[in-house]
């Protein structure tokens, strides 16, 4: 029994740690009690291959009807007639369309780990596991935008199967636009991978691919979209066929069970989102804006001053000259201040950078959930700059954030009422 308390000792005090921490990574966020309810249920146990109404095993009435309302509502939502829900993560919703449109040794095109491409769209992660070659499209790393132009011509030139972009470290929307005339002249399905920004897009705030020339969105269903962890694929294809194969990326090539339990918790944080997500998000951008803001006023180096730092839930800033981002990441994690250390765009990708590299990457969404406002990002800035700038010792900061931290501890953005048995 003691080996088993002691994993139930260590799932508290993540808990009671991370409840007293400012999260600042740019990738998490906390789902509401309606989602964790709906997320632990019987479904974590079940199996259901295939798709809804067409399934390999019994057992899957209920599932079928959840799943296929949840495609086709996220679907209406996007504005699209196609959506699956079933892969797992954001990743496996790259992989399964990566495998579907493409033969080992094609050519894909995408932007630079440095310029903030997710490691699944390159030769070192996904990308590279199908034996696909990445072409990079050119990027401006002064104003950390796609460079439309040079892109195209790339694009023209290598005449990749598929493009992707999107990205980890995204402060703009990226120019879809710009590079679609080049992608529809090569017959290059365009993909945006929305991982990042999904919860924006879903509430209308941020960029609209698919209204701007994306024909495929990839994404993860928790990050700035407060859900469960997963994937979903939404696309505008009209050919039956065409579908079927992105679906059968999915699924038998890529995965077997697709963890059902997260479908109906996706559900009801779409439901959610439609009532709070307008909300929710008009106070990430304005949050994300007020803490690159408040950080430029303390004085440190945020990125992309000339374009009002960010219009995305992130902030992003050049720590190189305060010693590089894996020294002040552990420094500020030492005062409960949680985010993540990062290549910036003018970083050449290398072990040492990769190590240390020149940035830090900030996101608000889930700071933003347990109910802070502008001033509160103010605050945020000023106990950064006390650790970053001033030096003042990790541990003395600390007490500061956990006192701070305390009156932020209920989720908003969710229906009020408790859950009744
Ligand atoms: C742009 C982008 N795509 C895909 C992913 C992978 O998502 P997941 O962690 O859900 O697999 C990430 C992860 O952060 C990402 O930033």
């Amino acid at each position: 029994m003691r080996d088993v308390r002691w994993v139930f000792d260590k799932i508290d005090q993540q808990k009671t740690w991370r409840s007293k921490c400012i999260n600042l990574i740019a990738s998490e966020n906390t789902t509401s009690s309606w989602v964790e309810k709906a997320y632990l249920t019987d479904f974590m146990h079940r199996y259901a291959e295939g798709t809804p109404f067409n399934r390999y095993y019994q057992g899957t009435e209920i599932i079928d009807e959840i799943e296929d309302k949840a495609n086709k509502f996220f679907a209406r939502r996007l504005g699209v007639n196609r959506v699956d829900v079933r892969p797992v993560s954001g990743a496996i919703a790259n992989m399964a369309v990566m495998r579907a449109l493409t033969n080992p040794g094609d050519v894909i095109a995408g932007l630079s780990v440095s310029a903030g491409a997710h490691s699944s769209h390159t030769k070192g992660g996904v990308a590279g596991l199908l034996g696909l070659n990445q072409v990079q499209l050119a990027f401006n790393n002064n104003d950390f935008s796609i460079n439309t132009e040079l892109s195209s011509k790339i694009i023209r030139h290598a005449k990749p199967k598929l493009a992707i972009i999107g990205a980890s470290l995204i402060l703009f929307p990226l120019d879809i636009a710009g590079i679609k005339e080049a992608c529809d002249d090569t017959k290059c399905t365009l993909i945006y991978d929305a991982a990042h920004v999904f919860g924006m897009i879903f509430s209308r705030k941020f960029q609209q691919p698919f209204k701007e020339g994306a024909e495929i969105l990839t994404t993860s269903t928790h990050k700035s979209f407060p859900g469960p962890q997963g994937g979903l694929i939404a696309a505008q294809i009209d050919e039956d066929s065409e579908w079927s194969t992105v679906q059968r990326g999915v699924f038998p090539k890529i995965l077997s069970n697709h963890h059902l339990h997260r479908i109906p918790a996706v559900l009801v944080t779409a439901y959610e989102m439609v009532k709070f997500g307008d909300a929710y998000s008009e106070q990430i951008l304005k949050n994300a804006k007020a803490l690159a803001e408040a950080l430029h006023e303390e004085g440190l180096n945020v990125c992309a001053e000339d374009r009002g730092f960010t219009e995305s839930h992130q902030v992003v800033i050049d720590v190189k000259d305060l010693g590089g981002g894996k020294l002040m990441a552990e420094a500020l994690e030492k005062a409960n201040i949680i985010l993540n250390k990062n290549l910036l765009p003018w970083d050449k990708l290398s072990l040492v950078n990769l190590n240390n590299p020149s940035g830090l990457r900030l996101g608000v969404p889930e700071m933003t959930r347990f109910g802070m406002k502008q001033e509160e990002m103010g605050r945020i800035a000023e106990l950064i700059a006390r650790v970053t700038i001033k030096k003042e010792t990790p541990a003395k900061v600390k007490s500061d954030v956990e006192a701070f931290r305390k009156d932020f501890q209920k989720v908003h953005y969710t229906w009020d009422t408790e859950w009744v048995e």
